[in-house]
């Protein structure tokens, strides 16, 4: 069985697919001032989409929700009909970086731990232009909390995700790329191990038990309990940051 479809079956069916809560996906929405009264928003890397539903709930206007896994796409369908909630959201399965939407569409691009797959800095750059002038960029996104980490995180991340940054650094990029930075906020522990590693936990047990002799699977289990040991140990050095930032 490939890696990627393993990587899928573990996330099949978690709550999501990575580090957040309702309640933050709430906070970073109330600090976007002067919306307009109709809002066309754009969530990229929604995945099954708890925050998409969320944000269904928050506002008047529409929501295009992307992403390139189709059953995390089809999770979301299902639970905004459910939720009666499907006929402000469009579901697309499309790549980040095949995104086509016109210019100056969008009143706010909303992208919870899915900008690092396009770069934080080349994401403020390519995605602004289909922003409308005073529009929001709202993401959370990796970002050092302690200028001194320890060195056996060091070399984690610099595998991991070399580009990440102090949140002083992350402020300097959204001025560089022209933007106007209007707050940011640390999503706290508990926002980790609610929604995500608690549900990937119990989820790992269980594929562990299927695929007992699958090395492949072995590996997938080893960097996932290595991710989960770095944050339960290290938390205090690393996080993710919503930042809010204004064209
Ligand atoms: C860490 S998850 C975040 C999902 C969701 N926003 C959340 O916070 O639970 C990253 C998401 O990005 C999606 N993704 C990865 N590469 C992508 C790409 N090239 N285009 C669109 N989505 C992508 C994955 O399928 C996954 O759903």
């Amino acid at each position: 069985m490939a890696t990627d479809s393993l990587f899928f079956e573990l996330y099949h069916n978690l709550p999501r697919q990575g580090p957040g809560d309702n309640d933050f996906t709430r906070k970073a929405f109330s600090l976007l001032k002067d919306l307009p009264p109709s809002i066309n928003l754009l969530d990229v890397g929604c995945g099954s989409g708890m925050q998409t539903l969320q944000l269904a709930k928050l506002i008047n206007g529409h929501i295009t929700a992307i992403d390139f896994h189709e059953p995390f796409l089809h999770q979301l369908r299902t639970d905004a009909e459910k939720e009666g909630l499907s006929g402000s959201i469009t579901v697309l399965n499309k790549s980040m970086f095949e995104m086509d939407f016109p210019d100056e569409n969008f009143d706010v691009i909303w992208s919870e731990g899915a900008i690092y797959i396009y770069g934080f800095r080349k994401a403020l750059a390519d995605w602004k232009s289909m922003l409308k002038p005073g529009g929001y960029l709202v993401c959370s996104h990796i970002s050092w909390l302690n200028d001194n980490p320890p060195e056996e995180l060091k070399s984690y991340w610099e595998n991991e995700y070399p580009e990440i940054t102090g949140i002083e650094g992350n402020v300097r990029i959204i001025r560089d790329e022209g933007y106007t930075p209007v707050d940011h906020f640390v999503l706290p522990d508990e926002s980790w191990w609610k929604n995500y590693y608690n549900p990937l936990r119990q989820r790992l047990n269980l594929l562990s038990q299927k695929y007992r002799t699958a090395g492949v699977f072995n590996k997938l289990i080893e960097s996932s309990k290595q991710e989960m040991y770095m944050f339960n140990r290290y938390s205090a050095f690393y996080g993710y940051v919503f930042f809010i930032m204004k064209r």
